[in-house]
């Protein structure tokens, strides 16, 4: 198939294309850098060496309606089209979306909204949607299933919940329309190459990407927040899921689903929790390094508990993540251990971290 993805760039999108190439898809990746570097580019053509599938890349912003029409316009004039697009790109820090509302509902919400006119205007009636368990807010109960009840609690998690309606709607009026949305849990992992990952700016948000850092020396502890959540151990509990699962989930999802008009809308997650200080242990055991800790009080808007039934999944997709949390720690760290500094460069690396204890 030819396959647009927006975002392809990033930690999910990268590890999507791998994926997609070595099935014999052929891809155009756009992105605007915004969260992510182009060494991306060059670590993606390097690994995709002898993969029947293949990429090309253009830099834009998704908000940019011309930009992405000429994307179109190119493949229309190559006698190709698009069979499909998926829908990455996007901003996820929960925080800053308190903070910078507009800009979050710019890019996520209008960049869609952008993104579904051009599709429209060159007929292009697939597209696959990084929704987020955010959706479902606080749980009444457990595992969640799609059926349960939603209620994001951020803006972030608004604005993927709004552009899930916009989806139903686009739907509702366009017979021939398929739009997969899948609510990811919590992706953690790296290529088992050690050559793609996740690759926060600044100060992680997300707790993975937080311990390997402490592991491997780039902060000095790891700040647990809250320890008297109603879990075993009192602190928060999550459904960490494999980006390798998550990047098969996709495949899956985009070549049963892209020809079966309407609205299609799946889990991804494993069905299993972990909570902090589980996580911490097994990185800890992989590592071989002390991961110091401290705890402060419960981060604003974190639920105690969030884990997928991932039945619908495993019934409709034939798709059940195969990584274990080993799995997901020894990946996350052989991609810490050879790319301390991310995909940055030393003289980059040298700035970052500069501004970081600024910050610190
Ligand atoms: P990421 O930031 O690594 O990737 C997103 C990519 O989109 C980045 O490369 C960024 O540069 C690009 N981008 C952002 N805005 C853009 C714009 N306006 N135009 C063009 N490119 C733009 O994030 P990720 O973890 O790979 O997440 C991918 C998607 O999955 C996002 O939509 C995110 O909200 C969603 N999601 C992520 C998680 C998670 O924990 N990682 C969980 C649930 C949902
Ligand atoms: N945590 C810490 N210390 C940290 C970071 C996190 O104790 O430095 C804890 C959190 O309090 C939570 C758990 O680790 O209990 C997981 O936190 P993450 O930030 O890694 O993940 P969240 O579940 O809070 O959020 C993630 C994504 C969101 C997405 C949400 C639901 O970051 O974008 O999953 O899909 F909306």
């Amino acid at each position: 198939m030819n396959i647009l993805l927006t975002g392809g760039a990033g930690y999910i999108g990268s590890h999507t294309a791998l994926a997609l190439m070595a099935r014999g898809h052929q891809l155009v990746l756009v992105d605007n850098f915004s969260n992510s570097q182009p060494e991306v580019l060059k670590r993606l053509s390097n690994l995709s060496q002898g993969m029947p599938g293949s990429f090309d890349f253009h830099q834009l912003d998704i908000c940019d309606a011309k930009a992405l029409a000429a994307v179109f316009a190119a493949k229309a004039a190559a006698g190709q089209h698009f069979d499909a697009v998926i829908h990455f790109a996007g901003l996820k820090a929960v925080g800053e979306s308190a903070r910078e509302p507009l800009k979050y509902y710019q890019h996520n919400v209008a960049g869609t909204v952008t993104l579904l006119n051009v599709m429209q205007q060159y007929q292009v009636n697939c597209l696959v949607f990084s929704s987020s368990a955010t959706v479902y807010g606080d749980p009444q109960s457990l595992p969640l299933t799609e059926q349960s009840p939603t209620g994001p609690q951020s803006v972030y998690g608004r604005s993927k919940f709004m552009v899930e309606h916009i989806l139903a709607d686009y739907c509702a009026a366009n017979a021939a329309f398929s739009a997969v949305v899948l609510r990811y849990f919590n992706p953690v992992g790296a290529h088992p190459s050690g050559q793609l990952g996740e690759d926060p700016q600044g100060i992680p948000n997300n707790l993975l990407p937080f311990i390997s850092q402490v592991a491997v020396g780039r902060r000095e502890a790891l700040t647990v927040f809250g320890n008297d959540y109603p879990t075993p151990d009192g602190t928060g509990v999550r459904d960490y899921i494999h980006v390798l699962d998550l990047a098969d989930g996709h495949v899956r999802a985009l070549e049963q689903l892209c020809n079966q008009a309407g609205q299609h809308l799946f889990n991804l997650g494993t069905g299993q929790g972990y909570s902090v200080l589980e996580m911490v242990e097994a990185f800890r055991q992989v590592s071989g390094h002390p991961i110091p800790l401290h705890f402060a009080p419960r981060r604003p808007g974190d639920v105690s508990a969030c884990y997928a039934d991932a039945g619908k999944a495993r019934q409709q997709l034939g798709w059940q993540a195969q990584l274990n949390l080993t799995d997901m720690v020894s990946d996350t760290w052989r991609w810490q251990q050879q790319n301390p500094q991310g995909y940055r460069t030393a003289n980059q690396a040298v700035g970052t971290a500069v501004e970081e204890n600024a910050d610190v």
